[in-house]
């Protein structure tokens, strides 16, 4: 078959590189079809594009095939290129040649009409072919692109760490266990699990965060960067956690909290400008039917400074407010989400950088200020979707270091040695942060659900597909 040789819809429509006249071959799944007497229309989408493109048939009576295309089908059309005698569109294709490749019935679920999310995640099979999750898909795609580009032209280094990890980045407790021992009939010692018969020779589990081999890498090459899968068995079923999701994590040596904050900035800035240069069409779509704000709210955030205030000044905004939440809050308390929606939606209304966080409530790697009460932290908060980015300047004094591990309550400490090695020798203060790349669609895109952000969303009692 010619199917090498055909013609994406996108280039059509979207790039306009197609003369009128040229003979065009398009593969793609039907999503309308209607016939009448003179004429019929194929409309077809192939996924490049959002845009479809309709076949017109001339003599519906020398196409019998016609009656067997549903909704749903695929096809092979054949024809010229022409100009639309419609209105709607600018071109079509005057059918000269029309195969059914593979049938579909009338239970082909995605019928033309609107369908809610909750029944698109049951057949998230069948859901990257509407509208919707075709946007979403491919600005997914773009917008991993625009990571690396923006770290490449910086000239960061772009490192794999392990998915496999024996040690909890964040110890929050959240850990997948990887093990192939036998759960019915483990190996026992001292009347408990006995994991050196494990497949590792110890606990493993999933990652977290690639942070802590990041800071390795970072003391070695500079600046790095790291885009990767990581899990969390957290068991929030919340619209904003997902138990597999995608981070970025740069990680710069030589890099304190204000450098940390800049290049965080920068970037999300990037993204944003990027989604709304190169990514129109998904935005003009975003803006129609998702979040009619959304592109104008991008376009000044990217233009606008970022609010940065310390926790400090974060938890007196809060008490002196007369709103009622449900979480009291008062020093020392973690923000919750309505706390940071009410800074950034409604105090600030835009982008807020809060850093200085509590040592008590954040995690043992990060740099203890002086006051001896605080961290180096730092969270991104943005409207809607709360907390899109955390980081922080790392712990890089070695004694400081292992006190924090031991009054965390960190009882391996050895096995943390290479961790503490780079602290050891040849230390460099150094910072880095982790954005989750879901939490960043969601916000780009307005869409309210990290499960309709990711093609095959991991959530608590839900991994299917
Ligand atoms: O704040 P977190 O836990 O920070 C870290 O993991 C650090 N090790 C990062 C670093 O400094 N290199 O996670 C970072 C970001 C969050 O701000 C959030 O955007 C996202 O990861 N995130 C999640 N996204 C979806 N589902 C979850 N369950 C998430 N947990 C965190
Ligand atoms: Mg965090």
């Amino acid at each position: 078959m010619d199917y090498k040789n055909r013609t994406r819809i996108a280039r059509i429509i979207l790039s306009d590189e197609i003369a009128l006249n040229t003979d065009v071959i398009i593969l793609g799944l039907v999503r309308t079809v209607r016939v009448g007497k003179e004429v019929a229309f194929v409309e077809v989408n192939d996924g490049s594009c959002l845009k479809n493109i309709q076949g017109v048939v001339g003599e519906p009576d020398k196409f019998p095939v016609l009656s067997e295309i549903l909704t749903g089908a695929s096809v092979r059309i054949k024809g010229k290129l022409i100009e639309s005698q419609g209105g709607g569109q600018k071109y079509e294709i005057a059918v000269e040649e029309l195969d059914l490749i593979g049938p579909a019935d009338a239970t082909y679920p995605l019928q033309k009409k609107r369908h809610s999310y909750e029944f698109l995640r049951e057949i998230a099979h069948l859901r990257p072919r509407t509208n919707t999750f075709g946007a979403l898909n491919r600005i997914r795609s773009k917008l991993a692109y625009a990571v690396h580009q923006f770290y490449q032209e910086k000239g960061f280094y772009y490192i794999h760490t392990p998915i496999v990890t024996t040690s909890d980045c964040e110890g929050a407790g959240g850990l997948f266990r990887v093990s192939t021992i036998d759960h019915e009939n483990p190996p026992i010692s001292d009347g408990k699990i006995d994991w050196t018969e494990d497949f590792f020779g110890t606990e493993s589990f999933l990652a977290v965060s690639g942070q802590l081999e990041g800071e390795l890498l970072a003391t070695a090459l500079g600046d790095i960067y790291t885009f990767g899968p990581t899990f969390r068995a957290e068991n929030s079923n919340t619209s904003r956690h997902a138990s597999e999701f995608w981070m970025i994590e740069p990680e710069m040596a030589w890099a304190e909290l204000d450098d940390n904050m800049d290049l965080a900035e920068e970037f999300l800035k990037y993204l944003f400008r990027y989604a709304l240069e190169k990514c129109e069409e998904e935005m003009s779509f975003f803006g129609q039917w998702i979040d009619k704000e959304v592109r104008q709210t991008l376009a000044s955030v990217a233009d606008s400074q970022f609010e940065r205030l310390t926790y400090t000044e974060a938890i007196k905004i809060l008490e002196s407010s007369s709103e009622k939440f449900e979480f009291p809050v008062s020093w020392g308390v973690d923000l919750q989400s309505e706390h940071e929606r009410y800074l950034t939606e409604k105090k600030f209304k835009k982008p807020v950088i809060v850093y200085d966080y509590p040592e008590e409530i954040k995690s043992f790697y990060m740099k203890l200020n002086d006051d001896g009460k605080t961290v180096r932290a730092m969270d991104v908060l943005v409207p809607r979707v709360g907390e899109i980015i955390g980081g922080s300047q790392r712990e890089h004094r070695l004694d400081v270091l292992e006190n924090r591990m031991k009054e965390k309550g960190i009882t391996n400490i050895e096995e943390y040695q290479w961790y503490l090695d780079i602290r050891k020798y040849g230390t460099v203060p150094h910072s880095g942060f982790g954005l989750g790349f879901e939490r960043a669609i969601m916000y780009i895109t307005g869409m309210t659900n990290i499960r309709d952000v990711i093609p095959f969303p991991r959530v608590p009692k839900w991994a299917k597909f």
